[in-house]
């Protein structure tokens, strides 16, 4: 057995039967993988190990970047062992702009178009061009275009159909080289005359305040998706919660902050056992050091039923929760 303590940025103390790391194609044992129970992490920064976990871990280590560009474009076929805000920050060194809005976001390449990461007004689907990745099952190498990824709002086809079945390999990445800067978000917006430059030092700034180091508190980042409700439910919600926020997404549903339903409960700052809702952003849950994979559970369990018995709205995770046999539901 091998301890995940160091393999997961929530740092809880649990353990697998081995840690691999796959640097090459070579190091991917396909046929041994198929009849054993296995999970594939990158940096470990959106799961969380809430009990032993039975199968095998091999953390996606495969590396390398490769630049080619045409008149309008810079293509960028990155390694999804390669990490994420090192890749933001070559971007913005070599001129090639859009991504800095996502800069800081722990996690690895290879992760990020699972849940389709976003932050200050930018998901990252905006710049993959596709996705390349092994399928377990066949061993055979494939690339799924943008449109066939099926993103959304913390979402793609890699948390559906394919999750489980196939290793990530390579991001390909497009970024036109007229970008138009998005400075929607409130802070962003108030820049005097934005540039690439000032956006990424502007989300460094908010997040560096906002946001736990999980260098240094363990954290997943968000714990919870910001729930997406109907218009018609949100109407009432609001007649009874005229404060709340919101967002009216394109097809009409609205998104509301999954943190202002936490911070009116008043879990801001609260404990439970190890586990703390974080004082600056309750959305994110910390360890505070000696939490139990048991009062992770309990205390999202309580958030969960808390939410729902005060705004009528299901909260779902947004992190991964690894028990004994894989993925679990809360
Ligand atoms: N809010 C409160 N109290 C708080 C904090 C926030 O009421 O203590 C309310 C405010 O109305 C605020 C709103 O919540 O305007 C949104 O807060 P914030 O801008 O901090 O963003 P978020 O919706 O809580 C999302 C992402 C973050 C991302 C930020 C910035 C999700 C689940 N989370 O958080 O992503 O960094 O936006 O764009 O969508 C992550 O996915 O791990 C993550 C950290």
């Amino acid at each position: 057995m091998e301890n995940l303590k160091n393999a997961h940025t929530f740092s809880l103390n649990a353990s697998c039967r081995s840690i691999k790391t796959v640097s090459t194609l070579a190091d991917l044992p396909v046929n041994e993988i198929l009849h054993q129970p296995y999970l594939f992490l990158g940096e470990g920064s959106n799961t969380v190990f809430v009990e032993d976990y039975a199968g095998f871990v091999y953390i996606n280590a495969l590396n390398g970047i490769e630049v080619t560009n045409n008149t309008t474009h810079v293509y960028l076929r990155v390694g999804a062992g390669e990490n994420w805000h090192k890749l933001v920050s070559f971007c913005l060194k070599n001129g090639w702009f859009g991504m800095e809005n996502l800069a800081l976001i722990p996690g690895s390449v290879g992760a990020c178009p699972i849940q389709n990461i976003g932050a200050y007004g930018l998901e990252v689907d905006k710049f993959i061009h596709s996705v390349e990745f092994i399928s377990l099952e066949s061993g055979e190498k494939a690339i799924l275009n943008k449109a066939d990824c099926l993103f959304g709002y913390r979402d793609s086809i890699f948390k559906k159909e394919l999750m489980g079945k196939v290793l990530i390999t390579h991001v390909n990445f497009e970024i036109p080289k007229d970008n138009v800067l998005e400075t929607s978000y409130g802070e962003l917006a108030a820049l005097h005359n934005p540039t690439p430059l000032s956006i990424y030092s502007k989300v460094i700034e908010i997040r560096k305040n906002k946001l736990p180091d999980p260098n240094e508190t363990g954290n997943a980042g968000s714990f919870f998706k910001n729930p997406i409700i109907t218009h018609e439910r949100f109407s009432l919600l609001q007649l009874k919660f005229p404060d709340m926020p919101y967002y009216v997404l394109d097809n009409g549903n609205v998104k509301v902050p999954a943190a202002w339903l936490l911070d009116v409960l008043k879990f801001k700052g609260r404990a439970f056992g190890g586990v703390q809702c974080h004082p600056k952003q309750p959305l994110v849950l910390v360890n505070t050091g000696r939490a139990t994979g048991d009062e992770v559970l309990s205390f999202a369990k309580l958030i969960v039923h808390d939410v729902h018995e005060k705004f009528g709205i299901k909260l779902e995770p947004e992190v991964r929760l690894i028990g004994k046999d894989g993925l679990i539901e809360l």
